[in-house]
């Protein structure tokens, strides 16, 4: 079958990797892909958001099944209008992608149907916003309402931080209709975990739980960023408080979307954070999670494309989702300056890489000329280590670091850490 797959970062690397690995006859387009894409399907210089063109695209070159990444696209309304045309896709239609594109839309569903989530008041207006804020006692976290590719929640320390942050977002508008309106939230303690649920409309299947590391340092220092590794399986989420994601969460969400007319079809990432009262919900993106997906698709053992087909024609049925019981980790090796303002154009050294045993390198931000590859992102490459222990992911995965880097390349020296409590 020909396959698009919509992006060009780590996350669409893996999944283009997973359906590869699944059937290597698969013809497989990508717009616009990566350097490293590029050598396992046709790279189609077309935006992600570009949806008329996108549209043609697949009706010239008979695509089978269309796969979106990122959620800008979904946002915008792709999936509606593939659709509308006569063409499968996988992903929520707009109305249902609102639970990522709206952080307003999010804490008001939550709140509606029961679903804990931290306390919250929202803003459109600086004046009011100021006067609250400027009474409240840290830490708390201010957001702003629409999608800002991960830079768009501020967990505040010091009040006249918030009050800075409120003037830019809404005076200055320095994130534009995204920060129009914010959400100023309680802040919750805990370990955050990211759970992956395959929704078919009415049904649905869980991914093994994973955690990424927003901050950009370690020791979860610095600021957030897209994401700067996770692994997988997380084994923080024990079966009790599994069985309380179920019904607190993920049955009143199915509940919620039922009520609120939304036949949601596509991955529903919940950002969970464990607190002490139990699970709570940090957010919902409305897509698979980079770079959890690039931890999770080497552990899957399902057909990847028999699950999106299925979920997206709200016919899951009696498949399963199975996964090997080994452990993943991936590594995010990112451009210095990244989640600022960074450098592109750097040469990789060690690619093409030749996998190892239970090494593999996916691209995110890279650009092929010739046969050479250069760094063009923030996120620019996932260092991937298999293992039968935590353990051993974490060592495969940073010994990829030998052979594989670029002038300036940052990266975390801790991701998986945190979860070797949990291994016996
Ligand atoms: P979000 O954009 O909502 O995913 O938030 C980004 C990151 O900010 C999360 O992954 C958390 O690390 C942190 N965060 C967001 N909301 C809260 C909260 N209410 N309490 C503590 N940390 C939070
Ligand atoms: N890893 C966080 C995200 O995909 O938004």
């Amino acid at each position: 079958m020909n396959i698009l797959v919509i992006g060009g970062g780590g996350r669409e690397y893996s999944i283009i990797w997973k359906l590869l690995k699944d059937n290597n006859k698969h013809k497989i387009f990508a717009a616009p892909g990566n350097g490293g894409i590029c050598d396992m399907a046709d790279c189609v210089n077309i935006g992600v958001n570009e949806i008329d063109k996108l549209m043609e695209f697949a009706k010239e070159k008979e695509i089978g099944f269309t796969i979106v990444g990122p959620e800008v696209p979904l946002s915008n309304g792709i999936v509606d209008i593939f659709n509308e045309n006569g063409l499968k896709i996988f992903g929520p239609n707009k109305k249902a992608a609102q639970i990522e594109s709206s952080k307003v839309f999010a804490k008001d569903f939550m709140n509606k149907y029961g679903i804990p989530t931290a306390d919250y008041i929202k803003f459109n207006g600086f004046e009011t916003a100021n006067k609250y804020i400027s009474h409240l006692s840290p830490p708390f976290v201010v957001k702003a309402d629409g999608l800002s590719a991960g830079k768009g929640s501020f967990v505040i320390k010091y009040t006249e931080d918030a009050i800075e942050i409120a003037k830019d977002l809404l005076l200055k508008k320095t994130l534009g209709d995204a920060g129009a309106k914010i959400i100023v939230e309680s802040f919750l303690e805990g370990e955050e975990a990211s759970l992956l649920v395959l929704l078919d409309g009415s049904d649905y299947r869980l991914f093994l739980p994973s955690q990424d590391h927003k901050q950009v340092f370690d020791g979860d220092k610095g600021l957030n960023t897209g994401g700067m590794g996770a692994y997988s399986p997380y084994k923080g989420i024990n079966d009790d408080t599994l069985e309380k994601i179920k019904v607190d969460i993920i049955n009143k969400t199915i509940d919620g979307f039922k009520k609120e007319g939304i036949e949601y079809r596509g991955i529903l990432y919940v950002g969970l954070m464990l607190t002490e009262n139990g699970p709570y919900v940090v957010e919902y993106n409305a897509r698979f999670g980079d770079p959890e997906t690039q931890a999770l698709m080497p552990l899957l053992e399902s057909d990847l494309l028999d699950l999106l087909i299925s979920a997206s024609e709200g016919e899951l049925g009696e498949r399963a989702i199975e996964f090997s019981d080994r452990y993943a980790c991936c590594v995010v090796f990112a451009s210095e300056g990244y989640p600022k303002q960074y450098e592109k154009g750097k040469e990789i050294k060690g690619l093409p890489y030749r996998d190892k045993k239970d090494k593999l390198v996916f691209h995110a931000g890279t650009k092929k000329d010739g046969d050479k590859y250069y760094t063009n992102g923030g996120r620019v490459l996932n260092a991937i280590g298999l293992g039968d222990s935590l353990e051993e992911a974490i060592e495969n995965a940073y010994k990829i670091t030998d052979d594989v880097f670029f002038e300036n390349m940052h990266y975390r020296t801790d991701i998986g850490r945190k979860g070797l409590k949990y291994e016996k």
